[in-house]
């Protein structure tokens, strides 16, 4: 887990109640700590019968608490609770979702619960019908009015052998949960975001296709960092191996023209376009309808035709001079000679803000690897040079310019 800037220094409050689903909660403290937070953790009496302290210390190098009747506990209730940026309570019990909803404080964690003046989450872990219960759901309702927000649960396999409504999201989720809860109120809140990823392909027959190096790192680091910045996030993504950042609502297409109308629907509302994925600007004539073999073709090679696709940039401008949305259009040229001018002229071309520029030849930046090097050009020359640095604080940066041109309106 690499360091998470949003996370950096964040106290969170990690409260672990008494399910089998406490083991995961101490990858999850895990987790938050690599990414940069500091992670206190209370077990309750039941929870510390599933995992020790001693494991939830290890993974934090900090304190753990449990026992509300030691000689300073209930200065620390009110310390732990004023100090926390966030009380995840992660897996929680429908005993305690129980003793939330009223008001109850009767163990350090639930007596923490009601000092707290944070964003409170949990995490209910749970069997068989005790989530559907009418006695969870009012709890459920109760503390969701108060403004105490769920994070899952989520259908599966139970460690019971049931499957069914009540397993505890998954660390990563959590974390994706921790981060979109703290991004709330950031520079692009209430801002929705469409960035684009990945490569496109373009099928010859029903086993073959055109594509491109394109591995998605980037656009996928773009939306994080959009996330992270409170933005509402549209990801329509090619095929790629990366895995989506959690909280994106993801559009999964294959050619061009399927991107081409993902982003115009997507964008119709949208604040921002992030345009990064490598799009594929050729696809064969005809597609063969079976398998081209090569005993019936080409003895000596086989030829091609390609045509162009739709130039996915120039019809957001068109509907962009006639709406208005999306309001602001950063665009990538990924270049292997002449960066600089070719970048310039796209900008120009295809009417965009901004436009990120980088040189896929140089060493360390470009396709499938972790780091870039990017200039970003807006319409009136350049506006930074970045040095070669990690995709995500690329990101980070490119984000904080299109949160500065949107501005407050
Ligand atoms: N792009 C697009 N539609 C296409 C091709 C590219 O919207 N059919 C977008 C890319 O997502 C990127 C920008 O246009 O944001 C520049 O892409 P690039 O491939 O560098 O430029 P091209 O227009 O394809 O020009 P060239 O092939 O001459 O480099």
């Amino acid at each position: 887990m690499n360091p998470i800037p949003l996370l950096h220094e964040k106290h969170i409050l990690l409260g672990v109640t008494g399910s089998i689903a406490a083991y995961k909660a101490v990858d999850l403290a895990s987790k938050l700590t690599q990414a940069g937070a500091l992670v206190d953790v209370i077990l309750t009496d039941s929870a510390a019968r599933f995992v020790t302290p001693l494991a939830f210390g290890s993974v934090t190098g900090r304190a753990v608490y449990t026992d509300m009747w030691a000689l300073d506990a209930h200065v620390r209730h009110v310390g732990l609770g004023e100090a926390a940026d966030l009380l995840l309570i992660a897996p929680a019990t429908a005993h305690t979702l129980s003793k939330l909803a009223y008001g109850q404080a009767d163990n350090l964690l639930t007596l923490t619960a009601l000092a707290a003046r944070c964003p409170i989450v949990v995490a209910p872990a749970m069997d068989g019908g005790m989530w559907q219960h009418p006695a969870t759901r009012a709890n459920v309702a109760t503390l969701s009015e108060r403004g105490v927000l769920f994070a899952g649960p989520v259908e599966g396999r139970m460690a019971s052998g049931l499957s069914g409504m009540g397993r505890m999201l998954e660390p990563l989720e959590l974390l994706g949960e921790a981060r979109r809860v703290l991004a709330r109120g950031g520079p692009l809140a209430g801002r929705h975001v469409v960035v684009t990823t990945g490569p496109t392909r373009e099928a010859l027959d029903p086993v073959r296709f055109i594509s491109n190096r394109s591995s998605g790192k980037q656009g996928m680091a773009m939306a994080q960092a959009a996330l992270d910045a409170g933005a509402r996030v549209t990801l329509i993504a090619g095929p790629t191996c990366e895995l989506p950042p959690y909280g994106a609502l993801v559009v999964a297409v294959q050619t061009t023209q399927e991107m081409g109308e993902a982003t115009l629907a997507g964008t119709a509302d949208a604040d921002a376009l992030l345009m990064v994925a490598a799009v594929a600007d050729f696809r064969p004539q005809t597609v063969a309808d079976r398998k081209i073999k090569k005993t019936e073709n080409a003895q000596w090679g086989l030829a091609i035709g390609l045509e162009k696709t739709l130039d996915i940039l120039t019809a957001v401008k068109e509907r962009r001079d006639r709406t208005g949305f999306p309001r602001i259009v950063l665009g990538f040229a990924a270049e292997t000679h002449n960066a600089f001018e070719y970048g310039r002229d796209k900008l120009l071309r295809k009417g965009l803000d901004f436009i990120a520029v980088n040189d896929v030849m140089a060493e360390g930046a470009g396709f499938a690897v972790e780091t870039n090097r990017v200039i970003l050009l807006g319409r009136g020359g350049v506006v930074e040079e970045m040095p070669l640095q990690s995709k995500a604080a690329v990101a980070e940066r490119l984000i904080e310019h299109v949160a500065g041109a949107l501005g407050n309106d």
